[in-house]
């Protein structure tokens, strides 16, 4: 990307030896002497430079009378004025509105540095900008797909939400139901919430230490290896919304400081005397329904209860399995345009099995079967050798045989990089856990980086599973 700039100059002939100077250093400049050219540029023309070096004054008036209009056309450029004996209250509205002054005479190196820096302002804000406004669209309530009656439901009370100030929401379901798109919606399509920062904490595997120093955050020296002063997740989320998932793996004691901090309004870094203030809506997200949990005292009912001013419970795909027929074409559509496919074909059999299917995994599990049968697709038609559902219907010896070639084939593509489980009650979920983990740390040599990123997880996750199930010493 090119770096642009607007040089307003009192005469244009002025201004033409800082302009060549910047072109030769590789900026596309337009040069201009007043204020209608400048209204023709970037107001009538959407140009929008990353960095405007003005005079104040110009020959049909001066620059600061129109700058804030300009600047709502410009969101991302960076003023920066050449000042010569200025009036000082122009000199405080200069301070107040742009980036930076110089006053004349100065060196050009140091105009240098100030356009390099107001360059990289204007990119980052740019960027962010980009961000914020591409999550705006993809979290609007018709991001959560499916228009059977639970979903229609759900998304009344989504409506509902986003239009209100809740301190906090609790969000049910299955893995793979949806909970982080729903989070994401209730802050991002709500316009009492959209301005603040959506900021996500996952309590799943983390050490207890950890977790609270993620949370409050530090200051240097709390603890060994505590460098510096650390921002936690509440204060960053203040003015915002707050995504806590996985919140019942929260050990006790951090959830009554947690419903401290809530109830009083304040945070106190780990190793801080200061209290700041925290004001953030909370979301609470849970694979395991947290009433029963509190029932059996594995989750503090007080907590619960301040949490659960409105509770969102999220439908298996399974319970509404007509919206399979919105939800494929769409995360066919999705992987066709990311893999320059063109698959536009379901045959009748393979509707047949997504709709005799249990998906146990929800849509995460329906949109990894999609992506592998697109990614593996070699013409118009989703191709049925990849859909691998594996308990949809005893199997003859005629899909045995094609299993056995579709498996081989998919190992030459991916790999040999499967475990295979017993579905048959004969596993616990957590021998379950601890076999996959086993399994991918044996096809990674032990690696921690390489099997964290084979099975999607980070690596401070991974460490946490290998040292609760000791697998360190490859048993
Ligand atoms: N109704 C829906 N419409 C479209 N996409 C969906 C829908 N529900 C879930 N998804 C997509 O499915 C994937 C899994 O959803 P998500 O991660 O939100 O589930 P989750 O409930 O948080 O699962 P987990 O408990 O395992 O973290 C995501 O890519 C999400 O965007
Ligand atoms: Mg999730």
């Amino acid at each position: 990307m090119s770096k642009k700039m607007l040089l307003i100059k009192h005469n244009t002939e002025n201004g033409a030896g800082l302009g060549k100077y910047y072109r030769e250093r590789g900026w596309l400049v337009e040069l201009v002497s007043s204020i209608a050219e400048v209204n023709a540029l970037i107001v009538d023309g959407d140009w929008s430079p990353h960095v405007i070096l003005a005079n104040l004054g110009l020959s049909d008036g001066k620059i600061l009378d129109h700058l804030e209009e300009l600047q709502s056309h410009v969101n991302f450029s960076e003023w920066i004025f050449i000042v010569e004996n200025a009036d000082p209250t122009d000199l405080d509205r200069v301070g107040e509105l742009a980036y930076d002054f110089l006053q004349k005479p100065f060196e050009q190196k140091r105009l240098d540095v100030l356009v390099a820096r107001a360059y990289r302002a204007a990119r980052c804000s740019q960027q962010l900008e980009n961000y914020s406004s591409s999550s705006k669209k993809q979290y609007q309530i018709n991001a959560y797909l499916g228009s059977s009656e639970p979903v229609q439901e759900l998304k009344t009370m989504l409506r509902e939400l986003t239009n209100v100030e809740i301190s906090a929401i609790v969000i049910n379901g299955e893995t793979g139901t949806g909970k982080g798109l729903v989070a994401r919606i209730l802050h991002y399509a709500s316009d009492l919430r959209k301005g603040g920062p959506l900021v996500e904490m996952n309590c799943a595997g983390l050490p207890r230490e950890l977790m609270e120093s993620e949370m409050f955050g530090h200051e240097a020296g709390a603890f060994t290896g505590a460098k510096s002063r650390h921002h936690g997740y509440m204060e960053q989320a203040d003015g915002g919304t707050l995504f806590m998932d996985e919140i019942g793996d929260m050990p006790m004691d951090l959830q009554a400081k947690l419903l401290k901090a809530i109830e009083d309004k304040k945070i106190r870094r780990v190793g801080g005397e200061r209290e700041i203030p925290f004001d953030a809506q909370i979301i609470a997200a849970s694979g395991i329904d947290l009433k029963k949990a509190c029932e059996k005292d594995e989750f503090r009912k007080d907590l619960y209860h301040r949490l659960s001013v409105f509770c969102l419970s999220l439908p298996p795909l399974r319970a509404r399995k007509n919206d399979l027929v919105e939800l494929v074409p769409n995360i066919i559509a999705e992987y066709n345009k990311k893999s320059r496919k063109r698959v536009t074909v379901i045959p009748d059999d393979i509707w047949k099995e997504l709709m005799n299917y249990d998906w146990l995994g929800n849509i995460r599990e329906l949109r990894n079967v999609i992506e592998r049968c697109v990614l593996l697709s070699t013409d118009e038609t989703l191709p049925r050798r990849w859909l691998q559902l594996r308990d949809y219907c005893s199997p003859t010896q005629e899909t045995l045989a094609e299993e056995r070639s579709s498996e081989e084939a998919y190992r030459q593509v991916n790999g040999n990089n499967r475990v295979t489980i017993p579905l048959d009650g004969s596993m616990s979920l957590e021998e379950m856990d601890k076999h996959i983990i086993r399994s991918a740390l044996e096809q990674n040599n032990f690696n921690v980086t390489e099997t964290a990123r084979s099975i999607g997880t980070t690596r401070e996750t991974l460490r946490y599973r290998i040292q609760k199930y000791d697998l360190k010493a490859a048993n």
